[in-house]
Parts: structure tokens; C-alpha cells; sequence
């Protein structure tokens, strides 16, 4: 399996020991959850904060956009450092040309559905992007609990991506810890996102070895 923690958990206060304990863990990705307070409820931090943390965390950066309009974002989150730019489907006008656009400033592109959105949603766009970023709680803060529906809808996708010529990964986000990830892992995930999971831990390189080995 593969692991992003988020670091919407850490110590904003002093996030250096954070990305520290990061860059020594099993990490795959770092997850950052960039907020307007317009898409969601909450606002959280933008593109310098990602660019400060790109400079000191070796993980790539797994970049997910809780944004209106994130089409007009793509340059400024390649800049800051971004690897991965997720946006939602719910706040993209035109897709397709969102995700090309990603690809054209040399980005992963994910495409990513809040809970209530289906997974048929993705057939005329799973062929080209790298990634589905499926919400298992309603996008806006972290410590929720995990929505059960999103095991079906990972079987779907799962299905679906297999069906076609997709390469997509498909990455889990919201209330994840060793029960709910285990079964995400039996369902089809490829990639579990994690923060008070990880960061609320005495030992959070522990919590992201136990992830990685589901
Ligand atoms: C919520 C964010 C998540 C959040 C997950 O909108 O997208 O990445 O940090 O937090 P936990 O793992 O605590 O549910
Ligand atoms: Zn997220």
C-alpha cells in the first residue's frame, strides 16, 4: 500500500519536526489540503505554505485543491512544488480541460469526488488522469469518520479502471486508520491518505509502517 499522510494534522505552529519525521518514515507522498472556504467550510493554507514545505520535504507532494475554480491554481501549485494536483470534479467546469492543463504544466493529474458523487461519473475521463482521489468523508476537516459507502464505490472504480486503459491509482482520503484501511485495501485502494491517524499518534512512523504494510 501506498501512503500520504496529511499534513493537515501536524503542528502548524512549527511544521519542520513534522516533515522531519516525514522525510525518515515509509511516506509515499505528503498530502497537503489546500481550502478556500467557499468550496468547503474551512480554509486551511495556500501556495507559500507548499512551497516552504517543499523545500525541506523529500516526499512528492500530493497537492488536493478543495477549491473553486482550481483550473486557475494549476501554474501556482506547479510552482510551489506540486507533484500530484488533485482537483474535485464537483468544482470543475470543464474537466477535461482542467486535467490537460495539469498535464501540459508537467503534473500527475487526479480527478477526485466528494461522497455523495458516483463513481459513473469518472466514465469519459478515467483514461486520462493518473489518479481518483475518493473522499470517505466530506471534504473540509480532518478526525471525521470514515463514510462505509466508499467501499462500494472503490470496488466500482476498481472495475472500472480495469475495464478500460485507465492507469489510474485510486487513493482514499478521510477517517483512515489500520481497520478502515485494511478493508480499503481488500476493496482495491492503491494509496491511503492519513493525518490524525498518523500525526494524533505517539509514534506516527509506526502508524505509517502498519499502513504501508496492508
Ligand atoms: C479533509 C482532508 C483530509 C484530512 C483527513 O477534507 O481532505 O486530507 O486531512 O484527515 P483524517 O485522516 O483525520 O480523516
Ligand atoms: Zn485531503
Amino acid at each position: 500500500m501506498k501512503v500520504s499522510p496529511s499534513l493537515l494534522a501536524a503542528n502548524f505552529a512549527d511544521l519542520t519536526p513534522d516533515l522531519e519525521m516525514i522525510n525518515a518514515s515509509e511516506a509515499d507522498y505528503l498530502h497537503m489540503d489546500v481550502m478556500d472556504g467557499v468550496f468547503v467550510p474551512n480554509i486551511s493554507f495556500g501556495f507559500p505554505v507548499i512551497k516552504s514545505v517543499s523545500k525541506i520535504c523529500n516526499k512528492p507532494l500530493d497537492v488536493h485543491l478543495m477549491v473553486v475554480d482550481p483550473e486557475k491554481w494549476i501554474s501556482a501549485v506547479s510552482d510551489a512544488g506540486g507533484y500530484i494536483m488533485n482537483v474535485h470534479l464537483e468544482a470543475c467546469r470543464h474537466l477535461h480541460s482542467t486535467v490537460h492543463l495539469i498535464h501540459d504544466a508537467g503534473m500527475k493529474a487526479g480527478v477526485t469526488l466528494c461522497p455523495s458523487t458516483p463513481v459513473s461519473m469518472l466514465v469519459d475521463i478515467i483514461e486520462d488522469v493518473d489518479l481518483v482521489l475518493l473522499m470517505s468523508v466530506n471534504p473540509g476537516f480532518g478526525g471525521q469518520p470514515f463514510i462505509k459507502n466508499t467501499l462500494k464505490k472503490v470496488r466500482e472504480l476498481r472495475a472500472l479502471i480495469d475495464s478500460t486503459d485507465s492507469h489510474a491509482l485510486i487513493e482514499i482520503d478521510g477517517g483512515i486508520n489500520e481497520t478502515t484501511g485494511s478493508e480499503l485495501a481488500a476493496a482495491g485502494a492503491d494509496i491511503l491518505v492519513a493525518g490524525s491517524y498518523v500525526f494524533g499518534a505517539l509514534n506516527p512512523i509506526e502508524r505509517i509502517s502498519i499502513l504501508k504494510a496492508l
